[in-house]
C-alpha cells in the first residue's frame, strides 16, 4: 500500500463516498420493479457521492480545480493541480442492479496524471497508485497481465451512447479484435477496465468518446503496474483525446495496429 498524505486523502475522500453509493445500490433492486424505474434515485445517489468527494477533496486541498461528472469544471487558485472525479462509473450497470461500477479519482499535476484511486465498493476492492510508486489492489502490489499472444488475450472496449460516437467504426475494429484475440468483453465501467488492465485480468482495452474523469486515476494504474496507456490513435498523452488504448507492451502495441488496420 501506499503512504503519502496525498494518497490518504484520496482513499479517505472516496471511501466516504462509497458508503451511501452501497446503501443505494441496496435499493436499486427494489426499484427495479416499480412503473418510474430506479432512473431519478440513480442520478440523486450520483450527484449525492459527487457532492461527498468536492467537499472532502475541497477541504483537504483548497487551491486545487477539479472536473466533475455532474457540476464540471471548477476553476482553482492552483493552476498547476486538477482533480478528476467520477462518482459513479458504470451508472447503466448499477442503474440494472448489475454489482460493477466504482469510484474514480484521478489527479492531473501540470498535464500529467500522478495519483489514482479507483474503489470498487460492492467487492470491496480499492485499486490505489501514484507516480514512481506502484500500484496496488488493497495491499496487494500490482502488475499488469504476462500473456504477449493476442490469440490468449481477454480484451475490453467500450460502447459509445446511442446517439454518440462512431458506431461503424467500433463495430470494425471489435470484429477485427474477436477475429485474432481469445475473448472480447464489453463490462461497463471505463474506470475498471483500466483497474483490470492494471491487475492483470483484462490482458488489454480500449475505448473512444471517454471524459477524462472516466479514465485518469486508470491510466496511473495500468503505467504504474507496469502497463502502456496511449489515446487509441496511438498519440502518447490520452487526455488531449479523451480516448485509451491500454495493455502489457506488447499486446499494448499489438491492439493499436488492429484499430489503426480496422481503419480502413
Ligand atoms: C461510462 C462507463 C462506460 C463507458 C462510457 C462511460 P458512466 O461512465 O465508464 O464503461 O463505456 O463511455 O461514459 O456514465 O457510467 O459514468
Ligand atoms: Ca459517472
Ligand atoms: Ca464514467
Amino acid at each position: 500500500m501506499i503512504s503519502s498524505p496525498l494518497m490518504t486523502v484520496m482513499v479517505d475522500a472516496v471511501r466516504k463516498a462509497s458508503r451511501g453509493l452501497r446503501r443505494d445500490f441496496g435499493e436499486v433492486e427494489n426499484l427495479q420493479v416499480s412503473r418510474k424505474g430506479p432512473g431519478d434515485f440513480v442520478s440523486a445517489a450520483d450527484r449525492k457521492a459527487e457532492e461527498v468527494l468536492r467537499d472532502a477533496l475541497m477541504k483537504a486541498r483548497p487551491g486545487y480545480g477539479m472536473v466533475l461528472e455532474e457540476n464540471g469544471t471548477i476553476e482553482g487558485t492552483d493552476k498547476s493541480h486538477t482533480w478528476h472525479v467520477d462518482p459513479l462509473d458504470g451508472t447503466a450497470n448499477f442503474l440494472h442492479g448489475i454489482p460493477h461500477f466504482a469510484i474514480s479519482v484521478g489527479l492531473e499535476r501540470e498535464g500529467q496524471i500522478v495519483a489514482g484511486v479507483i474503489y470498487d465498493p460492492v467487492k470491496d476492492e480499492l485499486f490505489v497508485a501514484e507516480r514512481g510508486k506502484g500500484a496496488f489492489l488493497n495491499n496487494r502490489r500490482l502488475r499488469v497481465s504476462g500473456r504477449n499472444d493476442m490469440a490468449d488475450a481477454l480484451v475490453a472496449y467500450g460502447t459509445p451512447y446511442l446517439g454518440r460516437g462512431n458506431h461503424p467504426r467500433l463495430l470494425r475494429e471489435v470484429g477485427a479484435v474477436m477475429a485474432v484475440s481469445g475473448g472480447t468483453r464489453r463490462m461497463g465501467s471505463a474506470a475498471l477496465d483500466l483497474a483490470y488492465v492494471a491487475c492483470g485480468r483484462l490482458d488489454a482495452y480500449w475505448e473512444r468518446d471517454l471524459q477524462t474523469y472516466d479514465f485518469a486515476a486508470g491510466v496511473i494504474l495500468v503505467r504504474e503496474a507496469g502497463g502502456f496507456v496511449t489515446a487509441a490513435d496511438g498519440a502518447a498523452e490520452p487526455l488531449a483525446t479523451r480516448s485509451v488504448c491500454a495493455g502489457n507492451e506488447t499486446l499494448q502495441r499489438e491492439l493499436l495496429a488492429i484499430l489503426k488496420k480496422a481503419q480502413g
